[in-house]
């Protein structure tokens, strides 16, 4: 982590805000001194918040995403902790987000950052261990599930998001994290691309995720990587 103080810090367009880990990285990124952009869908809210703007439009359309780059000025980093969403946690119950969607958002990312004139620094993108390279260090009861329960529609995205982001040319950090859990935030042990030496059931705190993924903005330790993160 540099030693930047808050009027030297990018501002950050989240994108995910309302889910899990967003919460954890919109709360710790008011907290470190950041400006915030919440893109929320007009179905979803946010609490009011003096340095935090939120802003009604979709993920999955460049034109919203550019009009939300378009309000702010100076440099900017943009985060991404959308989400597969199911009826409940367990891996085989229905899907509620269209498939592909993330992999759709990824692509509208690169489009609106490509045509924008904002100063957009590098896009952070949360994936998941298993994805790309990783695949072949998760452990086989893991890869079992993926690929016979409802998981298997958010790996065929993260897939696709990993290939659109990467493809790009965009600056990117996009971390593969093991299984959320809860507890406070713990060190992270951040591996290579492939997660050899992840073990047989890692896990990581969304808290921990939230942390690597601020502490990646301004960084660039982490650029272009895809490094699996456990506790
Ligand atoms: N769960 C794990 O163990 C685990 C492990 C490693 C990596 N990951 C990855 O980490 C990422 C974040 O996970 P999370 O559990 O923090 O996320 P989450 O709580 O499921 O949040 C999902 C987010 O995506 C948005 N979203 C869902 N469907 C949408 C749609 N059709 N259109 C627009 N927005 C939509 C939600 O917005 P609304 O609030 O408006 O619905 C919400 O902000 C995911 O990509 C996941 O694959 C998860």
């Amino acid at each position: 982590m540099t030693n930047a103080t808050p009027n030297d810090l990018p501002h950050i367009l989240l994108i995910g805000a309302t889910g899990r880990t967003g919460r954890l990285i919109l709360t710790s990124a008011l907290h470190r001194g950041h400006k915030i952009t919440a893109l929320i869908r007009p179905s979803s809210s946010l609490p009011s918040v003096q340095t935090l703007s939120t802003i009604q439009g979709s993920p999955l359309l460049a034109a919203d995403i550019f009009s939300a780059l378009s309000t702010i000025t100076g440099p900017i980093v943009i985060i991404s902790t959308l989400g597969q969403t199911r009826t409940s946690g367990n891996p085989f119950a229905a899907t509620t987000s269209p498939p592909l969607f993330m992999s759709a958002s990824a692509t509208a990312v690169v489009e609106a950052v490509r045509t924008s004139s904002a100063n957009v620094q590098k896009v952070i993108v949360m994936s998941m261990f298993g994805t790309g390279s990783s695949w072949q260090n998760l452990n086989f009861l893991m890869q079992w599930v993926m690929q016979v329960s409802n998981m298997k529609q958010t790996l065929e995205d993260q897939n696709a998001v990993d290939g659109v982001i990467r493809g790009s040319g965009v600056r990117f950090v996009m971390p593969r994290p093991a299984m959320l859990k809860e507890q406070v935030g713990l060190p992270v042990k951040a591996l290579g691309d492939s997660g050899e030496g992840a073990g047989f059931m890692p896990s990581i705190s969304a808290q921990s995720v939230a942390e690597f993924m601020l502490d990646a903005v301004v960084s660039d330790e982490w650029d272009g990587k895809t490094p699996v993160l456990m506790n």
